[in-house]
């Protein structure tokens, strides 16, 4: 699988605090059955200075532990449109990530989202479950229907953030609302990938499993290939008889 957002560069945000720290949640990435990464810190004005020599150092740890490592980088909205003549993009594609942190979807900001798109850029908005809420899901389709896309964290599919994150987890993915799913990994302990986990329950809990292993792998690699071809079908649950059945493995 490939993760497409991920703090393992060491000493630049909140992400990994050493060399070893990301060593390990490069070996935690390995058993969870992730291949690739975009390594996607935070933006800071420094950020981009020291860029290229802290890639490099958690490039080889990962070279060595066979995960292959891309370059990326979460830009606050606000950030991204003063860079925007040169941001750092997921793996060199087009494509760049993208955290609101306005907390609402105001009309203006999805005019800034659009602004991003008239510079060449495809925006994928970074855990749209954690920065909004139910109310907002009309303006979140606007955004869809605009080419926008929106990238859920494995996490809050098994309620590391609270129920109520869950619940519009699961509501954003039964609308069609989420293109890819990544960990948003920040340290070894409270802050890890979780794609194992999260894919076991989707699988228990919804009909379309092919759609499932596109939003962890197949739509990552449209954008490292530079295909562009995502695919976000409406999930529909499994029936009670089926989820037990699912449950005791007798029915996938
Ligand atoms: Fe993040």
């Amino acid at each position: 699988m490939i993760d497409i957002h991920c703090h393992l560069m060491v000493g630049v945000d909140d992400g990994a605090e050493d060399l070893d720290e990301a060593k390990k949640m490069i070996k935690l990435a390995k058993k969870e059955g992730i291949n690739e990464i975009i390594v996607t810190p935070h933006y800071t004005s420094r950020l981009k200075v020291i860029y290229d020599n802290k890639f490099e150092e958690i490039q080889k740890i990962a070279l060595q532990e066979g995960v292959m490592l891309h370059r990326g980088c979460e830009y606050k909205l606000q950030d991204a449109l003063v860079q925007k003549s040169d941001l750092i993009t997921l793996g060199g594609s087009d494509y760049v990530l993208i955290e609101i942190t306005q907390g609402f979807l105001a009309e203006y900001v999805l005019n800034q989202v659009y602004e991003l798109k008239l510079c060449g850029y495809e925006v994928i908005i970074a855990h749209p479950e954690r920065s909004f809420e139910k109310k907002d899901i009309d303006k979140l389709k606007k955004l869809a229907e605009m080419n926008v896309y929106f990238q859920l964290t494995a996490a809050s599919f098994i309620g590391a953030f609270g129920r109520q994150i869950k619940k519009f987890s699961e509501e954003l993915l039964e609308r069609g609302l989420c293109h890819f799913i990544a960990s948003d990994a920040h340290n070894k302990s409270s802050r890890q990938f979780y794609f194992q986990e999260a894919k076991k329950y989707l699988k228990d809990t919804y009909n379309e499993h092919w759609q499932i292993d596109l939003l962890f792998e197949q739509n990552q690699k449209a954008i490292l290939n530079g295909s562009g071809e995502f695919t976000a079908q409406r999930l529909t649950r499994k029936n009670f008889l089926k989820r037990l059945l699912g449950s005791i493995g007798r029915y996938g």
